[in-house]
């Protein structure tokens, strides 16, 4: 339904965090530009601004925060995502400027926000018990997400597309937030993804990436990833397309075999593995040790040859010692990674480590950070060669 007197109203949409998020963002755009909005590029000519954000460090709300504080003024601003979800109303006494609030479970709630905001201006919308929540909005009860949402048919790229085959995480690694503000592991059903990339297909698209925290655990009527992706290498236009994340511990050689044999599915794996003790392990709740990963990327390499593999790492977990920080540094050597991804542990709110005393000086992780990263870089230069 297209409300006359907001449709020449503008939102810009700034993103943070993973691919999830781009996604996310691209489907808010979507609901937006059907309900009669205009999406626009730039904060400037902005009346509503969205931050659709990420919580899974410190350092990425902290820079939101910081963001949200720089906007004086008259526009409307929505607080969206993992940050809405982990902060709920107390958002709103954080930063009054905060006009909603809206989890990553209701995101299809967003254009008819937009449209309370616009008709009440002024009046109170929802009563809370205090005065500065009158003004405000927040949904952040969801549980599951409508299929229609991922189906408006917009794209933001012309050639690639982002498809969501599972949402939420049902892992509950230890220093994780995502199942908190994610929700629980939920599969997509098979036709609506294979719908959703015809779509795009007969959009013009050529390239698709498959997305989840989780995708190798993927599981509809039967169907499981390697079979999902068969089917998607099936598809008429498809040129290439790619997937991530996996977790190590649902990653199988039937995995290994179709990324070798499919020929549009790239030779890549990111498969984060996040440290090399297995004490470490064992307190991150991973679900495997380091042995069982070294065996399992060797069996990549020889299934799919010359794929690319790529990982995670986080330093400085609590109570994680000289020694086990060399044991990752040692993992980094053996694996011969072409890239990996290096964390500093941030402590999550709710999480299990949380828990546990964060028992490293930023200093001794900024320590730990660098001297890995110069590790990985070395080893990345020379496999590029
Ligand atoms: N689902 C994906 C990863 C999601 S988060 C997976 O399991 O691989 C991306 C990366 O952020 C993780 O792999 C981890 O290395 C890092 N990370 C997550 N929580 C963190 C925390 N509390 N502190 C530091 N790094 C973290
Ligand atoms: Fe977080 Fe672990 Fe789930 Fe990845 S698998 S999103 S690291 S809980
Ligand atoms: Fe961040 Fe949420 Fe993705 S916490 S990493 S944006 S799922």
């Amino acid at each position: 339904m297209i409300n006359k007197a907001f449709t020449n109203k503008k939102v810009f949409i700034k993103t943070f965090g993973c691919q999830m998020n781009v996604r996310d963002s691209e489907v808010i755009c979507g609901l937006l530009k059907k309900a009669g909005y205009q999406i626009c590029d730039s904060d400037k000519e902005a009346d509503v601004v969205i931050f659709n954000t990420c919580s899974v460090r410190q350092h990425a709300e902290d820079r939101v925060w910081s963001l949200i504080g720089s906007y004086k003024g008259s526009k409307i601003i929505g607080l969206v995502g993992c940050m809405a979800q982990n902060h709920k109303q107390q958002a709103f006494c954080r930063d009054p400027s905060i006009s909603f609030v809206v989890g990553p479970q209701d995101i299809d709630k967003i254009p008819h926000i937009l449209l309370r905001l616009s008709r009440n201006k002024g009046q109170p919308l929802k009563s809370g018990d205090s005065p500065l929540f009158q003004s405000k909005i927040w949904e952040t009860d969801g549980q599951v997400r409508p299929e229609e949402i991922y189906h408006t048919g917009f794209l933001q790229d012309k050639e690639h597309a982002y498809v969501v085959i599972s949402e939420g995480c049902s892992n509950f690694c230890s220093y994780c937030v995502v199942p908190y503000v994610r929700g629980p592991l939920r599969h997509r059903k098979l036709k609506d993804i294979l719908r959703e990339v015809q779509d795009a297909l007969a959009g013009g698209v050529t390239k698709v990436t498959l997305l989840g925290q989780n995708v190798n655990a993927y599981c509809d009527d039967g169907v499981n990833f390697a079979k999902l992706l068969e089917k998607v290498n099936g598809l008429a236009g498809l040129q290439s397309f790619d997937f991530f994340t996996s977790h190590p511990k649902d990653t199988s050689l039937e995995l290994f075999k179709a990324i070798g044999g499919l020929d549009k599915l790239t030779k890549t794996l990111h498969l984060p593995v996040q440290s090399g003790s297995d004490r470490i392990l064992k307190l991150m709740n991973r679900g495997y040790s380091v042995k069982d990963y070294l065996v399992l990327i060797d069996s990549y390499r020889k299934i799919v040859k010359g794929g690319i593999l790529t990982s995670d790492i986080i330093v400085g977990f609590p109570t994680e010692t000289d020694e086990e920080f060399e044991q990752s540094c040692g993992l980094l050597k053996k694996a011969g990674f072409n890239a990996a991804y290096i964390f500093k542990y941030s402590p999550r709110p709710n999480t299990q480590a949380a828990g546990l005393s964060d028992s490293l000086t930023m200093e001794e992780k900024e320590g730990r950070h660098k001297k890995i990263l110069d590790l990985q870089r070395g080893i990345s230069n020379k496999l590029k060669g």
